[in-house]
């Protein structure tokens, strides 16, 4: 089947089975107070935010979260900025190609914070430690999020410096946000919400950026996936797969924020090629493309929905 590249209307399927999409676009109450959970990350970073909003010259109103290699030069000059380890309490960026910083830039004229580097539960965090960039993004004032991420194409369709909005996911780190009552009931059919896709994609097609919609499976990792696992997840419906992504979307769907989630194709899944995948490898085509992933970024800031 044929890929369906960005502006070219409506059939943006790249798996071969017909996705569940809503036909309603809804949006999850704000915050249920009974997730206990989420109040709890909230209180354990009010201090920082606290701290952290003297310093700031602006108040941001969205935060994008940056993956491996997606950042260096093509980041605009930051209004703020700081090293996570002058964030008291804050995780470390442990791998190669997430810089560890927290920067606040103009977006198409939006204050937004940018966080370089994310956490992986790979890495030995906990899902509180993975998710702290979103709370503490939130408690700054960020009310959407943008996630991008370094991804391996299941779909043998997709070629490398290739970008996906992700219109699906399939969570097989088989980990899940603590989070109950309302939201166990509305996240699958509020998450990742259709319309400021379709903005970003009719944007990104007048720009001539190559851009299709797909499904974004997450593995625990660190290593890379099987042949099986990559046949698996193929049958299973996922055009890309990576190791982070979906416990940051859960956590801000719970606290009621639109977020957009752009991948990134560096490499063919290690199950469809020849020779042995490398972060190397991951990180070199990720920043070669991190211009163009830049631009869209910045659509997707520009097309982000009022609150
Ligand atoms: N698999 C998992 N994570 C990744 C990949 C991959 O192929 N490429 C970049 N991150």
């Amino acid at each position: 089947m044929p890929l369906s590249g960005a502006g070219k209307g409506e059939g943006l399927l790249l798996c071969r089975r017909t996705p569940y999409t809503p036909a309603v676009e809804h949006r999850f109450p704000k915050f249920a107070p009974e997730m206990e959970w989420l109040q709890r990350q909230r209180l354990h970073w009010s201090e920082l935010a606290r701290r952290l909003r003297e310093q700031l010259p602006q108040q941001p109103h969205a935060a994008v979260i940056l993956g491996s290699g997606l950042g260096g030069q093509a980041l605009p000059a930051p209004l703020w900025q700081c090293r996570y380890e002058e964030l008291e309490g804050f995780p470390r960026s442990t791998v190669a190609g997430h810089s560890g910083e927290l920067r606040l830039c103009r977006l198409s004229g939006i204050p937004v914070l940018l966080f370089l580097g994310r956490f992986h539960l790979y890495e030995g965090y906990r899902l509180e430690q993975v998710v702290a960039p979103v709370i503490l993004g939130w408690l700054l004032g960020a009310r959407a999020f943008v996630l991008t991420n370094a991804a391996g194409a299941v779909n043998p369709e997709l070629a490398p410096g290739e970008l996906v909005l992700v219109r699906d996911v399939l969570d097989f780190t088989l980990r899940s946000l603590p989070v109950d009552g309302e939201f166990r009931r509305h996240y699958s059919c509020c998450f990742l919400p259709r319309t400021w896709r379709r903005a970003v994609r009719e944007c990104i097609g007048t720009q001539g950026i190559a851009c299709v919609e797909g499904t974004y499976a997450a593995m625990l990792g660190p290593m890379y996936e099987t042949p099986a696992e990559i046949r698996f997840l193929r049958f299973a419906g996922a055009d890309v797969v990576g190791m982070s992504t979906v416990h940051e979307l859960a956590c801000a769907v719970a606290l009621g924020c639109p977020v957009l989630v752009l991948s990134l194709v560096t490499n063919a899944a290690s199950g469809n090629r020849a020779a042995p995948l490398t972060h190397a490898e991951v990180l070199s085509v990720a920043r070669q493309s991190a211009r163009q992933l830049w631009r869209c970024v910045e659509i997707a800031v520009a097309q982000m929905p009022a609150e």
